[in-house]
């Protein structure tokens, strides 16, 4: 599947006890590889979209709480296991609607859990192990879910997709576009038009170079030319990715998200929303439990401009996802296949098979 090439959002480099980030938020401009180690500096990495997406924060938490014990000094266990638990929670407080990413740290913290008592070194090993796992079982994942989004798909089609779930979201191959790289790759001759995605870009700057590398044809748009893209007949299918699914299939994802569904129901066009397993959160009932980040106001007013874009003082509301009502999902791929309506009964299949 054509893809990143060599470039990976997240690395380990095992020999220099090191996390390699690309720093997204210099993206399209500059491609600069950040090597982290301390869990201070991976969290802030996180918190600031140096690295972003839901399955490529899980992955960058997984390598930082074990590059938090990696280096440890720790005698035994449970002096080690105070080290885990105090890195964890930093680096769970990063960011809170992705649930992949308290996902990827409980999973280490499992198998912690399962080394207690064993000698350090071979606790270390383990961790190292795990958060390999979460890598490439990531890799895996959105393979497959690339197979089964285009599935859905014809030849010729236009897709419309909002802010980045490619490869720079994840290990490798991305969600939402990995059906776009895998139809690439099979002659689809795929249009696809890139909102934006207000405020911080990520269609404009991530998505769009993702697509512009792979030689796949991309018409960037701003998010309120999404109606009109659709009403010309130019957009056959919608592909997003998630941040957190709830029980019911109510799907948080980037802001903007929840509106661009609306637009397509509106039209007749089909939603879909692409993601692994691991971003199903069974027990989150709905949306309504779904917690949602504020960001700061300057991202809003500031960040992309040369000079401030809004008067000292007015208030700014920043949400940084939305939450989009089950109802207006045709469906949800994922790597164990393709849930449909009603989502309590498939998703729990394909969760809890
Ligand atoms: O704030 P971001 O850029 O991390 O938001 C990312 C998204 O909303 C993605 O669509 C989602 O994480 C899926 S990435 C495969």
């Amino acid at each position: 599947m054509p893809d990143a090439g060599s470039l990976r959002s997240v690395r380990l480099d095992e020999e220099a006890g090191e996390l390699e980030l690309i720093d997204q938020t210099l993206l399209p401009n500059r491609t600069v590889l950040l090597r982290l180690s301390d869990p201070r500096d991976i969290r802030e990495a996180i918190y600031s979209l140096r690295v972003r997406g839901a399955p490529a924060i899980g992955i960058a938490a997984a390598y930082g709480v074990y590059l938090a014990i990696r280096r440890s000094a720790a005698r035994d266990w449970d002096a080690l296991a105070v080290e885990f638990r105090a890195a964890k929670g930093l680096l769970a407080s990063a960011r809170p609607t992705a649930v992949n990413l308290s996902w990827a740290l409980d999973r280490m913290e499992r198998r912690l859990d399962a080394a207690r008592g064993r000698p350090v070194g071979e606790v270390k090993n383990a961790l190292l192990e795990e958060a390999e796992a979460v890598r490439a079982e990531d890799e895996e994942a959105c393979r497959a879910i690339g197979e089964n989004g285009l599935s859905l798909l014809g030849p010729g089609w236009g897709i419309l997709t909002h802010c980045n779930a490619g490869w720079l979201a994840t290990s490798r191959y991305g969600t939402a576009l990995a059906p776009l790289y895998l139809g690439a790759e099979r002659g689809y001759g795929f249009r696809v038009f890139a909102d934006e995605t207000r405020p911080l870009l990520q269609g404009a700057r991530l998505t769009a170079w993702e697509l512009d590398r792979a030689g796949i044809d991309l018409t960037l748009i701003c998010d309120n030319m999404a109606s009109t893209v659709m009403k010309r007949g130019l957009v056959k299918a919608v592909l997003t990715g998630c941040d957190r699914v709830a029980a019911n299939g109510d799907v948080a994802n980037k802001i903007g998200t929840s509106g661009v569904a609306v637009l397509a129901r509106h039209y007749g066009i089909p939603f879909y929303v692409l993601g692994p397993v691991s971003t199903v959160d069974l027990a989150c009932p709905t949306g309504a439990e779904i917690p949602v980040e504020e960001r700061p106001a300057e991202e809003v007013t500031d960040r992309w401009y040369v000079r401030r874009m809004a008067p000292e003082g007015v208030k700014v509301l920043n949400p940084a996802f939305d939450v989009t009502d089950a109802g207006l999902i045709t469906a949800i791929v994922t790597e164990r296949g393709i849930a449909r309506p009603p989502y309590g009964d498939s998703l729990a299949r394909i969760v809890q098979p």
